[in-house]
């Protein structure tokens, strides 16, 4: 048993944060039994790991990320995202063929995520297995939890991006019978790029695979307005872009999650809630390839699930934190054009980030009895020098802060060290 003494602030629920104040956490065997302001009797004289004057919150999840695109951060944003995935993400996901520098890449990713404090990713690699087997195996070591899909094409791209059926499905057989097993941190997911990328006969296996062994998918949606015409003319008996993946088995038939859903309304919206199908935020991307501004507010209303996304390299920044403040502005900016629609305050954004994404992965994001201790130490002293409220302190590191008040990081109980590169 561990218990932690520090200020713990999680939200339970959306629309306010839980605090308190020098509280206790105490975890077994890497799930929380219970957050008290005091000590109950029986575990008092146990020994307690005393984080002092530092803030003590769950760890980010990062709903939707390319591995591989790693290289192309920061660069690279002055196109939408159909030619931008040509000229720039096509060529550089070719690259991990190349086993060496898949890993040379991919340590640093997953350093990368570890700096940020995001202890649980879902994850896109690419068509080939073997460097996905090393991303996962990456994971693995470093004791940091993942969803990985190898990436599956055979359509609409580059020859070195392009595969068979029988190929893709095999790989994917391979990779669940190394990955699959219950309770592991790093786990295979099922993962059509997105219609354009694949035919219908691969979208069918891919869709029987997800069922056949019980696997969570993940793909794009609804993302930019070239690209939901052009899935329109690929899919003409879809009545939309969600229903294209519904037909093949991919949309909420196992549990899926869908990046961007920027343009998603109606039928679609519909759909995403009769199937349970999660909605990953990408507010950074959507800036970048001008892709929209997602409606985050009506699918609270409508109870669809969100979480947020760096989209790396769409996106351009690693930090969840920093997604927290872009999904609040962009739901500013919406407002201001229609004030019927409150904006995200921040226990809510918060919330998206940790206990609502979460789910996707068990119990995870919250500091709630049967938790996971995913958890990180804040030590804002220098953000700190006037004396702010336990829940400002939290504002100013989220909106000013970065790694470097990130002392110590936790997956599932688990004290995380910094991943080797
Ligand atoms: N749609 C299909 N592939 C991609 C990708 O790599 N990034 C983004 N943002 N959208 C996509
Ligand atoms: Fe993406």
């Amino acid at each position: 048993m561990n218990i932690y003494k520090a200020h713990i602030v999680f939200t339970p629920q959306p629309q306010r944060f839980e605090i308190i104040e020098n509280g206790y956490v105490v975890v077994e065997n890497g799930i929380v039994q219970g957050v008290y302001s005091t000590l109950p009797k029986e575990l008092s004289g146990m020994p307690v790991v005393d984080f002092g004057d530092r803030l003590l919150i769950p760890a980010m999840n990062d709903m939707h990320v390319h591995a591989p695109q790693f290289r192309n951060q920061g660069i690279a944003m002055d196109l939408e995202l159909l030619p931008w995935l040509n000229s720039y993400t096509f060529p550089e996901e070719s690259r991990y063929s190349d086993t060496k520098y898949a890993e040379r890449m991919y340590r640093r990713f997953v350093r990368e995520l570890w700096r940020h404090g995001t202890m649980r990713s879902v994850c896109f690699a690419t068509i080939h297995c073997e460097s996905t087997r090393i991303l996962m195996n990456l994971f693995k070591e470093a004791g940091m939890g993942a969803f990985v899909g190898k990436v599956d094409m055979n359509r609409n791209s580059p020859e070195s991006l392009t595969e068979t059926v029988a190929d893709a499905i095999r790989d994917n057989e391979c990779l669940i019978a190394e990955y699959n097993s219950p309770g592991s941190l790093v786990r295979p997911i099922i993962t059509p790029r997105f219609i354009p990328s694949c035919t219908p006969e691969m979208l069918q296996a891919l869709g029987e695979l997800a069922r056949r062994y019980q696997l969570p998918v993940q793909s794009h949606l609804s993302e930019n307005c070239d690209e939901i015409a052009w899935v329109a003319e690929l899919e003409p008996e879809s009545r939309n872009y969600g229903d294209a993946y519904l037909r093949y088995g991919l949309f909420g038939q196992t549990p899926t999650i869908m990046a961007h859903c920027v343009w998603t309304a109606g039928e679609e919206l519909e759909l995403m809630k009769r199937h349970d199908v999660m909605v990953a935020h990408c507010p950074t991307s959507n800036l970048n390839l001008s892709s929209g501004m997602a409606t985050i507010r009506t699918f609270l209303n409508e109870g669809v699930k969100v979480g947020l996304g760096s989209d790396i390299s769409g996106g351009h920044d690693l930090s969840i934190f920093k997604m927290i403040v872009y999904a609040i502005q962009i739901s500013k900016m919406q407002y201001c054009q229609d004030k019927s629609k409150p904006f995200l305050t921040l226990s809510e954004a918060f919330w998206i980030a940790t206990k609502s994404a979460g789910q996707f992965f068990g119990k995870v994001g919250s500091f709630e009895e049967g938790y996971d201790f995913d958890a990180l130490v804040i030590d804002d002293k220098e953000l700190n020098h006037d004396n702010y409220s336990l829940p400002h302190r939290l504002e100013r590191y989220i909106y000013l802060g970065d790694d470097r008040q990130i002392v110590h990081r936790f997956c599932k109980g688990k004290e995380i060290t910094e991943p080797e590169v």
